[in-house]
């Protein structure tokens, strides 16, 4: 099986994400594992383009969407694609999901959009959407990170870009929505609860057909298996992690 795992982070600007990214890479490492975090917009010539653009007008909907796309397909070439092949985590602050969403809240058809990504870009293992309403997503850039928002961030486009995003949330089984009104820690705490239960016991167990022995398994007992020692690290009191952010609706 491919060890490479993808792991992305959405949800509308001020939700938590970068926040979350941080936390998640700097545990993830701290466990031993090979990690590589990036983000959407990239710091490329398309990327440079787009951050322009939301500061002094935004691109009409269709040079937008190009402009995504193009960021994101040489980030894969580049980036997610080589570093999946090496067997690392990769983990995105935005990926495809916030195309589907922002640019499919300005007109384009959202699930054209979501359609077309899904053929060229690899689909990830797991999905943290952070929601949160988007009044006290503007407060949060304002007051917290002291910067005014720019032209992506308005009440009205982040209230119609959260309504794509919790709608994708239904269809796709790769989406995991969380309560980003929730503490930083308690936010942290399911994330690694949730990838530890699903895709790190799939790609990390040693046993191919997934150990559900805890007790006698014997990778576990003579520590070679990889998901036993992440275990250990990541949630070393599995009774403290009882409360959740994970919205189940
Ligand atoms: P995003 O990357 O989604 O735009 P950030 O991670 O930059 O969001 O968070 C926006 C602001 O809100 C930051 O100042 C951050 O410290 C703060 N923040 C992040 N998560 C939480 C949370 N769960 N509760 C309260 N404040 C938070
Ligand atoms: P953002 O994550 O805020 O980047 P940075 O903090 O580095 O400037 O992304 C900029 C904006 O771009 C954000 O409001 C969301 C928007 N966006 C889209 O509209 N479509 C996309 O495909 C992506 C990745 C981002």
């Amino acid at each position: 099986m491919e060890k490479g795992i993808l792991v992305a982070f959405e949800g509308i600007d001020g939700a938590g994400k970068t926040t979350q990214v941080h936390l998640l890479g700097k545990a993830l490492k701290d466990a031993g594992e090979n990690v590589i975090v990036s983000k959407e917009p990239t710091d490329g010539a398309w990327g440079q383009k787009i951050r322009k653009s939301a500061s002094t007008g935004r691109l009409p909907l269709e040079d937008e969407l190009e402009a995504f796309i193009q960021d994101r397909k040489e980030h894969i070439e580049n980036l997610i694609a080589p570093n999946l092949a090496e067997g690392r985590i990769v983990i995105l602050d935005r990926y495809f999901y916030s195309t589907v969403s922002y640019q499919g809240s300005r007109g384009a058809d959202f699930e054209e959009v979501e359609k077309n990504m899904k053929e060229f870009a690899p689909v990830p293992d797991m999905v943290f959407l952070l929601d949160i309403d988007p009044e006290t997503s503007l407060k949060r850039i304002a007051e917290l990170r002291k910067e005014i928002p720019n032209q992506f961030e308005k009440l009205e486009t982040l209230t119609s870009v959260r309504k794509v995003f919790n709608a994708i949330e239904k269809t796709d089984d790769e989406i995991w929505k969380l309560d980003g009104k929730k503490s930083i820690e308690l936010i942290h705490n399911t994330i690694k609860n949730l990838l530890l239960d699903n895709v790190l016991h799939k790609k990390r167990c040693a046993k191919d057909y997934q150990c559900q022995d805890f007790i006698n398994c014997s990778f576990r007992l003579s520590e070679e298996c990889d998901w036993y020692k992440l275990n250990k690290k990541l949630r070393p009191n599995r009774d403290s992690f009882t409360e959740t952010a994970f919205i189940q609706d």
